[in-house]
């Protein structure tokens, strides 16, 4: 008699069903549960596709190897296929109308006692992430991991069709700012050299242009030392796009297609057109250039209206270009709750939250009343969108302060009081991004996307002409996809002269020499012939993320980082040996 080891697989335990009544099967797979019943043995075996019931008789050989077994054992199962009785069946597993009778059982492997079972959310994730192996194991994870490789199919199918080739490009190479700090690795055989690994391909896929590939795309791994946050990553994937002799509005169509292909494949959905807004009026609208859709609610501005106000703080605001503004709330707040959003809204850089309260009995109330009569309190209210009953809640400040406390506080809110709409993803392009930014830390000018961003026609000249009096109202041929308040994906036109891109570089307070050591490849590249080009970028992590609905980038990676970027499983990074720093000609400090 053979081993059943020695015999194939027949089946994956999730897809029996009564159509294989009295078909003999061999299975393989992790003991999911053992449970004894008066003689009987039940083994719940477990492989990718999910869980089937094994029944063993007792007084058999194989009922007595079942009790051998213990949780995340491997084993394999030789039996029949039976419809349960009426009244045994489980409505709640894909398998439950049927069952396994076993008749042969072999241990394939013993698994220690294991520290968590599978899927077991209520242990730590420190100890998850750990023993990440395990967690890998569960029907969650799985069906992330799942749905992340039909995204990478869909996502290849969909450019393939459209003519895009799939190129890859290196690992180690030079620094390519994205607005993170650089990944380094030393070079052996170049003492006291670097490589950087890319925060993304970009100038390499604008290089594949002046190359002449016309349409590139690669699910490219990135490396950002940057400030971790529930949907970052140290490093992450993109779906790196870019096109020749393109414009704006082909780029932006061409991704709205492949969204469009994408959830009609994973979600059986149609997006429909996706709307289309300006930055400013996105910040003017919700205070954030990545609004969440799904949430009606909106900010309005007051900066007219209370500019000659006897409050103070709001005239003063006002009369120095500063910005008040709205937010209507249906719910009313107790005191507690007040001072807790004000400690939010002061987080995000307020001064003050001010309110006006309507209850049920139309009576108003506010801390700024000794400033307003009652018809002009009312009157704010109305024009905050204010109904029967409710809470506005004001900001004065300089216009990124009062934008960043209330829609926080949209955000916030809305998720408190279940006022978003979940029935439905939300999409929506954000364009016309300011070219530049000041940056108060490093006391120069950053570019919003990237340096190799066009400015719009209309502001080439005072970029070329360093007229920075003018720099805060360039605008960029730069454009984000945002989904459910999410930024999924940013793109943008390309600089394409050489004397431009070094005009952007000198706006960005880089030196003769810095430019030349760090991009004078590029620019001489961009001088031999380059077509107009243009591209984006999905993170393709935060996308399936929310094809599965979750809010942790680390649920859909099969081995992510922790918040201070280390792999908890394998301990990294750590430290190597002092033969391999010598090799490498680097000597540590201490800090
Ligand atoms: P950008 O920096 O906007 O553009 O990145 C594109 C998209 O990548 C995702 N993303 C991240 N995802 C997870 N963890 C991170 N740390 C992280 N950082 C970014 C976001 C973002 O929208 N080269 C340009 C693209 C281009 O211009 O074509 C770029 O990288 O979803
Ligand atoms: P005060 O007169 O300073 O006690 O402020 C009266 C109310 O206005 C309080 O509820 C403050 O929280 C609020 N407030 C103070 N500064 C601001 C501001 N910059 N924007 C909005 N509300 C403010």
């Amino acid at each position: 008699m053979k081993f059943i080891s020695q015999l194939k697989r027949s089946h994956y335990c999730g897809e029996i069903d009564r159509r294989n009544e009295n078909q003999n099967v061999v299975l393989m797979g992790w003991v999911n549960t053992r449970r004894d019943h008066g003689g009987l043995v039940f083994i719940d075996l477990r492989d990718r596709s999910g869980l089937v019931q094994v029944v063993l008789n007792p007084n058999q050989e194989a009922c007595k190897a079942a009790k051998d077994t213990r949780g995340e054992f491997v084993v394999a199962i030789e039996g029949k296929v039976r419809v349960r009785p009426e009244g045994m069946r489980n409505p709640n597993l894909k398998t439950g109308e049927i069952e396994i009778v076993g008749e042969r059982i072999e241990i394939l492997s013993e698994a220690r006692t294991v520290p968590f079972e599978p899927g077991d959310e209520k242990v730590s994730e420190t100890l998850r992430l750990k023993y990440r192996y395990l967690d890998l194991r569960s029907p969650r994870l799985q069906a992330h991991l799942m749905k992340r490789h039909e995204v990478m199919m869909a996502v290849r199918e969909g450019l393939h069709s459209k003519g895009f080739i799939e190129i890859e490009t290196p690992i180690l190479y030079k620094s390519t700012p994205e607005g993170a700090r650089d990944y380094l690795v030393p070079s052996r055989v170049n003492p006291g050299m670097f490589y950087a690994l890319p925060q993304s391909p970009q100038t390499l896929k604008q290089l594949l242009m002046i190359g002449g590939i016309d349409k590139y795309f690669q699910i490219a791994r990135c490396f950002r030392d940057e400030d971790l946050r529930a949907d970052r990553q140290p490093e992450f994937s993109q779906i790196d796009v870019e096109m020749s002799f393109v414009d704006r509005d082909d780029v932006m169509k061409v991704a709205e297609d492949l969204m469009r292909y994408v959830w009609q494949k994973i979600k059986g959905v149609d997006i429909g057109d996706l709307p289309v807004m300006t930055y400013t009026e996105a910040m003017n609208r919700f205070g954030c250039d990545k609004p969440d859709l799904r949430i009606a609610w909106e900010l309005k501005d007051l900066t007219e209206k209370l500019r000659d106000s006897s409050f103070k703080t709001f005239s003063d605001v006002a009369g120095r270009g500063g910005s008040i503004k709205g937010l209507f709330v249906p719910a009313q707040f107790s005191r507690g709750q007040i001072d807790k959003l004000t400690e939010k809204a002061k987080q995000m850089g307020a001064k003050g939250l001010a309110y006006i309260k309507v209850d049920e009995k139309n009576q108003i109330s506010s801390p700024i009343a000794k400033f307003f009569d009652e018809n002009e309190l009312r009157e704010i209210y109305t024009a905050c969108g204010g109904a029967k009953s409710g809470s506005v809640f004001i900001v004065a400040d300089d216009f990124a302060a009062t934008c960043a406390a209330l829609s926080t506080l949209r955000l916030h809110l809305a998720h408190e009081l279940g006022a978003v709409d979940t029935s439905r993803d939300r999409f929506l392009w954000v364009v016309d991004f300011p070219l530049l930014e000041y940056s108060p830390e490093e006391k120069r000018w950053v570019a919003c996307h990237h340096p190799f961003t066009a400015p719009k026609d209309e502001n080439l000249a005072a970029l070329v002409q360093k007229d920075e009096s003018e720099f805060p109202r360039l605008k960029a041929k730069a454009y984000d996809l945002v989904c459910n308040g999410h930024e999924i994906a940013g793109g943008s036109i390309r600089i394409h002269r050489g004397e431009t891109q070094k005009a952007m570089f000198d706006a960005l307070g880089l030196t003769e020499d810095e430019i030349q050591l760090k991009f004078g490849f590029f620019i001489e590249a961009l001088t031999y012939g380059t077509p107009p080009h243009g591209g984006i970028a999905w993170g393709l992590d935060r996308l399936v993320m929310i094809l599965c609905g979750t809010d942790a980038i680390r649920e859909v990676i099969a081995f992510p980082k922790t918040a201070k970027a280390t792999d908890l499983m394998a301990d990294a990074p750590s430290p190597v040996s002092r033969e391999q720093l010598i090799e490498l000609g680097i000597r540590l400090i201490e800090r």
